[in-house]
């Protein structure tokens, strides 16, 4: 059996194996399902500091190989994650990373510094994908500019490992990526929901209460696998690779195409224990391919 340890930075994973944010809850309600410990890591849903109610419904369509989501963070906020959350995930024998959302940038920081405190939560995933709602609505990481402002001052705060998910709703994500590296990140995750729409003909209307929506899961996979490889590229700092990993084979394409971990979300959905079946898949394999080390797929790619 090959070595599946791997390092993103200072964070350690027992293998490259992780869930993405919003799609797994907090790990406790997949419990039932398989031993959650047995995965590299888990992001937690989006967390912003205070609460909030999400988008009116309808807020998810099902699409040709994918869906669309417009939940809108629906979450309690970072003090209830802090006081009832943490409590009962802070002994998962895993990484418990915390993706970190806001509408300002002074949302990001206070956030993030609240995290500072609790010992096991080793990094925080900052979601920059949210509207900058004190420059009209436009995501913070649609543009080198925001998304650099927002990682440095969080960065000024936040003592662990800081990974910085990248939007994929832009002209070219590596210039972003190269921004948030000069900022002091850590690593990127890429990619997140890609912006798409669905209309209701016969009513005339669209299908989500927000109109546009995230489109996810496998339709994305051809851009997302892109954009990785552009980025692991671009950047020094290591990648972790989402979007539309279904199975052990879509989760060795992102490695070999340059992200040192993965994350699945979509999949989720359609088969709770996907992650572990993915797992087994890798070490497979490695095996068959006689890899001692998951490390020697990373950007393994021959072109
Ligand atoms: C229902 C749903 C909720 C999501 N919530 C978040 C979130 O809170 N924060 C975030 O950064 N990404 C969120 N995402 C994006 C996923 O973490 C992931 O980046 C994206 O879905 C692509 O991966 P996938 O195709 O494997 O789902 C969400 C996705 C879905 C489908």
């Amino acid at each position: 059996m090959a070595n599946l340890n791997i390092n993103i930075g200072k964070l350690q994973l027992k293998n490259p194996v992780m869930t993405a944010s919003g799609t797994f809850g907090y790990g406790t309600e997949f419990s039932d399902f398989f031993d959650i410990s047995r995965i590299g890591g888990i992001f937690v849903k989006g967390t912003t500091l205070r609460d909030r109610q999400g988008n009116p419904y309808p807020r998810m369509v099902e699409t040709p190989s994918g869906m669309l989501n417009a939940v809108g963070l629906q979450n309690k906020g970072i003090d209830y994650f802090i006081n009832h959350i943490y409590p009962t995930v802070k002994n998962i024998d895993t990484n418990i990373i915390v993706n970190v959302s806001g509408s300002t940038i002074k949302e990001y920081v206070e956030t993030a510094e609240k995290l500072n405190s609790l010992e096991k939560i080793p990094a925080i995933e900052l979601n920059i994908s949210c509207p900058n709602v004190k420059e009209g609505g436009m995501a913070f990481g649609t543009n080198c500019l925001s998304a650099a402002q927002v990682v440095k001052v969080v960065r000024r705060v936040y003592k662990n490992e800081l990974i910085v998910k990248l939007s994929p709703n832009v002209t070219d994500i590596s210039e972003i990526a190269l921004a948030v590296e000069a900022e002091g990140a850590d690593s990127v995750s890429l990619i997140n929901t890609l912006l798409g729409m669905a209309i209701d003909s016969e009513k005339r209307t669209p299908i989500l209460s927000t109109i546009t929506g995230g489109l996810s899961g496998p339709a994305v996979k051809p851009i997302a696998l892109r954009m990785v490889w552009e980025v692991a590229q671009a950047v020094k700092i290591p990648v972790i690779g989402m979007g539309g990993i279904m199975n052990a084979a879509d989760a060795i394409e992102f490695m070999l195409a340059g992200a040192s971990a993965i994350q699945i979300g979509t999949a989720n959905f359609i088969d709770p224990t996907v992650s572990i079946k993915v797992l087994d898949g890798i070490n497979d394999y490695l095996d068959r391919h006689g890899y001692k080390s998951v490390t020697e797929i990373i950007g393994a790619l021959e072109i």
